[in-house]
């Protein structure tokens, strides 16, 4: 079975093409590189042993994915290409609809021309704004607070909509919470464009001396410790949720939206404990403001990844915090000249 990887070479996309190629699927990415390197592609080879087909291409253009179904023929897609600054989609909101409405529609259009009925689709966490209950299940009412959110809660509509009308069709719709750490090889792993917004990349910079201290964006929530809390996901066990979904989406008809979190929320301060606590490297850091926008706890009710997909995380936030550090030790410029 064939599945083109939309934005395969990013992080979520290089670590899953890793899974997939283990899992003995060909791999086909298709990626415009705006936010990630064609090194990435490479060291997917190197892990799994096996060759990926890239396409340097956009998924808003239509011609070029005509000729990627054509020539590949694909059995199945996972949508991961889009952009995901939170910060910039309020800054550029066209920008965003643009891009990632658009991009899935053509890629929909070019599914349904060639017969390709499969799709597995990088939702995310923020379509539910702020939960009224903890732990969040899939039922529980959406709402988004971004631009960047609202791609996500709309494409989710485009794609519940299309399932309807279409039986052929399979949709799983993953919803992340928040991916963290790398692949335990230390060749693929998180490489931010600029500055990152994330606290992960933030800790790895602190820690390397990159930047002189970690902000914690408040600590007066009302949370155990005061600082925010999050269901952080190891990328490895995020990346073997999609080969799950893809064995189910081959099996089924319909639309489902699944949380792939741990079901345990972690504060800031618990990441920067067990980041020292694994790595025995200190990371500096000062109280600061809270950001705006942030909400005070978010984790995932993991249940029904269990039930329908049969998949549960395995790996823990010390190995979350050890992998991304190995990472970063062994490529301070991400995938750049070292
Ligand atoms: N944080 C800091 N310092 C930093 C960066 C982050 O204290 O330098 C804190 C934030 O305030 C927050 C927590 O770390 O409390 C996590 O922040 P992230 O930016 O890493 O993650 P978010 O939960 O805010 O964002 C994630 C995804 C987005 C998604 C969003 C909403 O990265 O794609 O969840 O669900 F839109």
């Amino acid at each position: 079975m064939k599945i083109l990887l939309t934005g395969g070479a990013g992080f979520i996309g290089s670590h899953t093409c890793v899974e997939l190629l283990e899992a003995g699927y060909d791999v086909v990415v298709a990626d415009n590189y705006v936010n990630s390197q064609p090194e990435a592609l490479r060291r997917v080879e190197a892990i799994a042993g096996r060759k990926v087909a890239s396409y340097e291409a956009d998924v808003c253009d239509a011609a070029a994915m005509d000729r990627l179904f054509a020539a590949e023929k694909p059995d199945a897609v996972i949508h991961f290409a889009g952009l995901k600054a939170v910060g910039e989609s309020v800054e550029k909101p066209l920008m965003y609809y643009r891009n990632n409405l658009d991009s899935t529609l053509t890629l929909l259009e070019t599914m349904k021309k060639y017969g390709c009925s499969r799709i597995v689709f990088s939702s995310s966490a923020t379509v539910y704004g702020q939960p009224e209950v903890l732990p969040v299940p899939e039922t529980a009412r959406l709402g988004c607070s971004s631009p960047y959110g609202w791609t996500k809660y709309m494409i989710e509509q485009i794609l519940r909509d299309q399932a309807a009308a279409d039986k052929e069709l399979s949709v799983v719709l993953l919803r992340y919470f928040n991916p963290v750490g790398a692949h335990p090889s230390g060749l693929i792993g998180e490489n931010p464009n600029g500055r990152p917004n994330n606290l992960m990349p933030n800790v790895l910079n602190a820690a390397s001396g990159r930047m002189k201290e970690l902000k914690v964006f408040g600590g007066d929530y009302d949370t155990p410790d005061g600082t925010c809390v999050r269901d952080y996901i190891h990328v490895v066990d995020l990346a073997k949720g999609h080969v799950c979904a893809i064995r189910y989406a081959a099996e089924h008809t319909g639309c489902e939206a699944v949380n792939l979190g741990t079901g345990v929320g972690y504060s800031v301060l618990d990441i920067i404990k067990s980041f020292e606590k694994s790595t025995g490297v200190k990371v500096p850091y000062v109280m600061a403001d809270r950001r705006p926008g942030d909400i005070p706890a978010v984790y995932a009710d993991p249940r029904k990844a269990a039930a329908l997909l049969g998949w549960h995380t395995e790996k823990s936030l010390d190995d979350m915090c050890r992998d991304a550090w190995a990472f970063k030790e062994k490529n301070p410029n991400g995938y750049g000249a070292e």
